[in-house]
């Protein structure tokens, strides 16, 4: 990629992916990044799971009702993890970490997808974050932010236009007029 101006264009949430595994380059690559993310007093409360075990991407897969399917045809999914006790801006820098991962895997030419796991719950009341946790063995001390799903792009998606931003979201000096 040539420039960051030119990532944040490209970058669209990717839900379709190719066969095709990643490296281990790649995956260090991208790993590298999440862990130079940065973090509230440097409290680095993320953990992450890096999955590539088939079965439990469909598992994954599975944790909410809608917006997660996907994961299954991923040949890898990050899930971000916080600690709480370690951060009271855990969600803040898992948030971060979660970009921090997205655009690298946009760098090395991947598509990626957020899956949002907290405060979200399976069609029977399950929160999402609990059937995460039991899937993966995550100590009840850590709580799931995010599933990041990440592939080889399996669809052309179109970079964002210029001429469409929404500019009256941005304020000078005041909100509106004064
Ligand atoms: C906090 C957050 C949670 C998201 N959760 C999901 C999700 O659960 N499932 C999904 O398919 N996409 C999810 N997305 C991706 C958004 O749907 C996507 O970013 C948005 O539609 C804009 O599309 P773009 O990423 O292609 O620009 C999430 C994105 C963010 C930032």
């Amino acid at each position: 990629m040539d420039n960051f101006t030119e990532l944040i264009k490209k970058r669209r949430s990717m839900r379709k992916f190719t066969e095709q595994t990643l490296s281990q380059e790649e995956v260090v690559e991208i790993m590298k990044a999440a862990l130079m993310s940065p973090s509230s007093k440097r409290s680095n409360c993320w953990q992450f799971i890096v999955v590539d075990d088939k079965d439990k991407l469909e598992k994954l897969s599975l944790c909410k009702e809608n917006g997660s399917s996907f994961v299954k045809d991923a040949p890898m999914a990050v899930v971000v993890l916080g600690d709480p006790l370690l951060s009271d801006v855990w969600i803040e820098d898992t948030s971060i970490a979660s970009i921090m991962i997205q655009l690298q895997a946009e760098d090395l030419g991947l598509g990626s997808c957020w899956v949002q796991v907290r405060e979200r719950y399976l069609a029977n009341g399950t929160p999402s974050g609990d059937y995460v946790r039991n899937v993966l063995d995550i100590p009840l001390q850590l709580q799931v932010l995010s599933i990041i799903a990440i592939g080889h792009k399996g669809m052309e998606r179109k970079s964002f236009n210029e001429d469409n931003l929404l500019w009256e979201k941005v304020h000078i000096n005041n909100f509106g007029e004064k």
